[in-house]
């Protein structure tokens, strides 16, 4: 089945890059994305908890975001290069860690490796991924960073860490914002654990009640054939590969992922072994979202923090992260750890702005995925020479050269929003 799928899968694979190669915007991405992945799938990934009031705060934040512009300036040449925890970066921003990668695009994980890689930056792996961290770290010509959650306890973690550094991952991402899962109440609606479901020992009643429960995907699984094909081309439902429950490397079977999130919580009082395990490289904390939380994980040994609030799908009504950057920065000016910052990143000057407040790189996030999922590599590809194109502009028209400069120069770069209401902004698209 897998070698018949093959060819279809590689056919399909050149007919979304064509499409991909005319996006404009990530927005358009975004777009093909939903085209191409069923709702089911699709879901998941554009989701946020509760009434996604800061998924779109994150976003809306932003657009909000004013700078100003220089005349009669030309600048030549552009540096866009940064340092952040001892690894120099070419752009300034790196791939956030993204769950169940795999269901978008064969073995997606990698090619968001390989495509950060070629793009001289690091991308960070998900502990909840399906393919095999060997394989994602020797797609890079980079460096790439493995973010852990503590599925299964401390003697899994302890040997998904151990497992990292042996594969060459340079960054451990310790994520401490999921004390319970997010309630993404619009992706439970659709029931996607009924869809990953087996028959297997289920009673006669039970089997026909599930049966109705797929035979219901089917109206969306044949008006997104692509996908299908290279769904099961990939070999069909992943596996946490990365999560081994024995000394056997059993893998984690694909299940609720909120129910493992919730029983992988992770407190301060776990720091001083995961990093006695990971050793020297730098241990980065995301998911922080005040100056109280940034001391705590300088003191307890962390190199960075990830100024983040998980795109949205944790805590709904929290601030965006820009606020959240703009109010906690200034807090820490004496701190030694880098700063980095994700979430509502969709261009290239909401890379400039964001940067303006201090923090040395971006995490993007959904920007990416919006192109892994509208068309696999060409489709990443796409997403980072859009944000670089808009990034690389808007640096010309500001009259700024370097991410130094944007960074030691941005409250000067930015204006402040005297616009009322939001009737200016463009509709939100993800
Ligand atoms: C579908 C999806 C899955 C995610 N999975 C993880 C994860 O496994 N670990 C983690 O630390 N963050 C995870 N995140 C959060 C991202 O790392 C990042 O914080 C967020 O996507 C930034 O927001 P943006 O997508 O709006 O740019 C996930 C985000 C999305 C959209």
């Amino acid at each position: 089945m897998k070698l018949l799928l093959e060819p279809l899968h590689r056919r399909s694979e050149k007919k979304w890059a064509n499409r991909v190669a005319d996006a404009q915007t990530t927005d358009d991405l975004w777009k093909l994305f939903e085209r191409r992945v069923p709702p089911i799938v699709g879901e998941y990934f554009r989701g946020a908890a509760d009434s996604e009031i800061t998924l779109k705060g994150n976003v809306r934040a932003f657009q909000q975001a004013m700078t100003t512009a220089r005349g009669a300036i030309k600048v030549d040449s552009l540096d866009l290069r940064t340092t952040v925890v001892r690894h120099e970066l070419q752009v300034p921003w790196f791939a956030s860690p993204v769950g169940s990668l795999r269901s978008v695009w064969p073995k997606a994980e990698a090619i968001a490796a390989q495509v950060s890689g070629e793009w001289g930056t690091v991308s960070a792996l998900s502990t909840l991924t399906g393919t095999p961290m060997e394989e994602v770290a020797a797609s890079s010509a980079g460096k790439c960073w493995f973010q852990l959650y503590l599925c299964g306890g401390r003697d899994v973690a302890t040997r998904g860490i151990q497992r990292a550094k042996l594969a060459g991952f340079s960054g451990l991402i310790l994520t401490i914002d999921t004390a319970v899962a997010g309630n993404r109440a619009v992706h439970a609606r659709m029931r996607p654990t009924a869809a990953l479901q087996s028959f297997k020992g289920l009673p006669l009643g039970q089997r026909l009640g599930l049966l109705r429960e797929k035979l219901r995907l089917l109206p969306q699984m044949l008006t997104h054939l692509s996908w299908l094909v290279s769904y099961w081309a990939d070999g069909g439902i992943m596996q946490f590969v990365n999560i081994q429950m024995d000394d056997k490397g059993t893998p984690m079977p694909y299940t609720d992922i909120g129910t493992q999130l919730a029983a992988s919580a992770v407190t301060w009082d776990d720091l001083g072994w995961i990093k006695e395990t990971w050793g020297d490289g730098p241990l980065i904390v995301k998911g922080v979202h005040n100056a109280d939380d940034a001391q705590r994980a300088e003191d307890s040994g962390a190199s960075a923090v990830i100024w983040s609030n998980h795109g949205g799908r944790q805590e709904d009504r929290v601030p965006p992260t820009l606020h959240i950057v703009a109010e906690e920065m200034p807090k820490m000016a004496r701190s030694k750890m880098d700063f980095m910052m994700d979430g509502g990143i969709r261009n290239g000057k909401d890379v400039l702005i964001a940067l303006s407040y201090g923090v040395k790189a971006v995490g993007i996030g959904r920007a990416y995925v919006a192109g892994l999922g509208g068309g696999g590599y060409a489709g990443m590809k796409r997403s980072f020479d859009i944000l670089r194109e808009e990034l690389e502009r808007s640096m010309r028209l500001v009259g700024i050269r370097s991410v130094d400069e944007i960074r030691e120069n941005g409250a000067a770069i930015r204006r402040q929003n005297q616009l009322i209401g939001n009737s200016s902004l463009p509709d939100f698209v993800f």
